[in-house]
């Protein structure tokens, strides 16, 4: 019988480098395990290259990148872990190459992300923004809005936000119908929404709100071509990523009038930096939250529960290989 030295047992603590704010729940997860970790919310790109190469798993949210840089450079690299939803800032193919884990939760924000779209969508339909903002500085101004009763809302991605987002807005007696690429008429059916192509829902609708992935998409969904199919004045809610339209197009479609009024919980850049983006941040028919679709205590707390387990799991899958 081999009995571990101090030494080997220190070896095989697994090194875990945070490089974004993460709940507490995660961190004690990994030092109940016995990993030893480096909490680094600010770290800078460069800083993580110089260090990644003795570490087992890195953890991470939207701020920072998991490039291919950055996983070349980490040649201990066993975990990636992505503390939300959305993999799109990870380089999925390279850690596939490297056979590197790579862990998210999905599911654990959808509810938070939903009721911020309706909120988003409720603010555009009352122009609640712009009249907020108008009390504060003393003109009591009353705008005109609209019901989201009877007004046609298409959802473009019919994954988990899209399916629970149709469920919500239906209470409200809108007219929901929704599309994507995998085909979800049954499922549709079953939820009693009407599924449809691409060309009728831009066509069709009043409110496009889009809850696609944007790693099965190559270029932005909605472009130019795109919002020339909706109708005048549309209104397009984006809680998903902010690539997921094209921002000349949008820009194009508010300045014109095409667009309504434009809805976003996610920007271009984050934070917005481009002159364009930012001509658009000061439209009164814009508004934009940042990015906190999952910031809910509730989503929070689901998101580090859920990814303390997978850590776990995913830690003693690499022990000892
Ligand atoms: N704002 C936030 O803080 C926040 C939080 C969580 C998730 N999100 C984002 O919301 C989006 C939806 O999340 P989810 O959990 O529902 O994802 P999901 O994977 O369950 O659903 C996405 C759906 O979109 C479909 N789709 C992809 N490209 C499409 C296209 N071009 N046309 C039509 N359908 C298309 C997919 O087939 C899939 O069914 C993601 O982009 C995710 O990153 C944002």
């Amino acid at each position: 019988m081999q009995y571990k030295t101090q030494l080997d047992e220190r070896m095989e603590k697994p090194n875990v480098l945070v490089v974004d704010t993460v709940d507490r729940h995660i961190l004690d997860a990994l030092e109940n395990y016995g990993a030893a970790v480096d909490y680094s919310p600010g770290i800078s790109r460069d800083a993580i290259l110089k260090v990644i190469g003795g570490y087992q798993v890195i953890v991470g949210r939207t701020r920072m990148p998991i490039d291919k840089g950055i996983i070349d450079a980490g040649e201990k690299l066993r975990i990636i872990c992505r503390a939300g939803v959305g993999i799109e800032n990870i380089d999925t193919e390279a850690a596939g190459e490297r056979g590197i884990k790579v862990i998210n939760v999905p599911g654990a924000a959808t509810e938070s992300v939903v009721e911020l779209t309706v909120h988003l969508i409720i603010a555009g339909l009352r122009s609640t923004h712009p009249c907020v903002e108008d009390v504060k500085a003393g003109k009591f101004v009353k705008s005109l809005g609209s019901e989201l009763a009877g007004k046609t809302v298409g959802i473009v991605g019919f994954g988990r936000i899209g399916t629970r987002i149709s469920q919500v807005l239906k209470a409200f007696d809108a007219e929901v119908i929704v599309t994507d690429l995998k085909d979800y008429r049954e499922k549709a059916g079953e939820i009693g929404v009407e599924f449809t192509d691409h060309r009728t829902l831009y066509r069709r609708s009043d409110i496009v709100c889009l809850h696609v992935n944007m790693e099965v998409n190559k270029v932005p969904v909605i472009g130019a071509a795109e919002v020339g199919m909706m109708k005048d004045g549309v209104m397009l809610i984006n809680t998903a990523r902010g690539k997921a339209t094209e921002m000349k197009a949008v820009c194009e479609g508010l300045e014109s009038g095409k667009i309504g009024f434009y809805g976003a919980d996610v920007m271009w850049n984050e934070p917005p930096k481009d002159e364009t983006e930012i001509r658009m941040l000061r439209m009164r028919n814009v508004a934009v939250t940042p990015h906190i679709g999952a910031n809910t205590k509730e989503a929070q707390e689901r998101i580090a529960k859920s990814l303390a387990e997978e850590l776990v799991i995913a830690l003693e899958g690499i022990k000892g290989v």
